[in-house]
Parts: C-alpha cells; structure tokens; sequence
C-alpha cells in the first residue's frame, strides 16, 4: 500500500470531472486500497479520487471512531434527497479551514462496492454530509466553492501564502 500525496487547493486538478470507472478490476481494488490508508493517515474521515489526481468516480469515507468502517463507493449516484443539513465542513485539499455549507440532510446514494457489486444506502446526518462532500470533489467542486466570492480569495490568499512558506 502506499500513502498518495493530497492535491492542495487551489490547484487546477481539483476541478477536473471525473469519469465513471468501466470496470472494476485489480487497479481499482489497489487504488481503493492507497486511498484509504491515504485517508486513515492524514487523517480524514473521507476522500475523493480527484483529490489523489485520479480523475474516477471512486470515493472511500469512514465517519466511525474506531477507523474500521470503511465505506466505498465506486460511480456513486445520488438517487433521492430530502431536508436540509447546516453542517460546519473541512477538507484534506484546504488544510485548516472550516466553514459551515448547507446540503441535503438525507440522501439515498447507489454505487459499487470494491468488488463492483451494486448497493444502496441510505444516509443522514455525518454520513450524508460526507457523501455530498466527496461526491462533489468528483464533478470538481471543492466546498468552498459554496462560500461568498470575499470568502473564498480570503482563503485563497491564505492557502497560497502558507504553501509559499512550508516551499
Ligand atoms: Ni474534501
């Protein structure tokens, strides 16, 4: 296994689209794999493909305690949503930075698992949050993107200045 380095915003990658997987073989179960221990390692309770630079609809969370959980979605579709959720959110590729963004309070998402068989889940509170979360890095959108333009060059110009400083 392997830890895969965690694209920072505002880099241009984030906001590729990924591409449904065709298949999922060996490549996948192994990049399944890389990104959870990724994730574990940071540590995160989830992360998308596009935030290791692999441009697939593949995500992988785990909101447990006890980091045993895992959950993987591989070409997850939201399939019904209902209520609205206020939840404070952070991110692997915006370091330190925790802002609240309004989504759905449920969701019901339908995906493949590692083995490429076909399952439903429903999910609220954490759980839904994170889904929602991971699945818009796949369509390229970071969750800052939801804040108010002021917002979001305040947090641009501090990111670019703490990247120039670690350099
Ligand atoms: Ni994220």
């Amino acid at each position: 296994m392997a830890i895969l380095k965690i694209l920072q915003y505002p880099d241009e990658r984030l906001h590729r689209v990924a591409k449904k997987v065709a298949q999922v073989n060996e490549t996948t179960r192994k990049l399944v794999r890389n990104m959870a221990e990724t994730m574990y390692a940071a540590p995160g309770v989830g992360l998308a493909a596009t935030q290791v630079d692999v441009h697939e609809r593949i995500i992988v969370l785990d909101i447990s305690e006890t980091h045993d959980q895992l959950k993987v979605f591989i070409n997850p579709e939201i399939i019904a949503s209902s209520g609205v959720s206020d939840c404070e959110e952070g991110c692997l590729s915006v370091p330190g930075i925790y802002e609240t963004v309004s989504r759905s309070g449920k969701v019901t998402v339908r995906a493949l698992n590692e083995k490429g068989a076909s399952f439903t889940l429903d999910a609220e509170g954490l759980l839904a949050v994170c889904i929602q979360h991971e699945m818009d890095h796949l369509i390229g959108k970071v969750f800052v993107e939801y804040l108010s333009q002021l917002k979001q060059t305040r947090i641009r110009a501090k990111l670019k200045k703490r990247l120039r400083e670690t350099m």
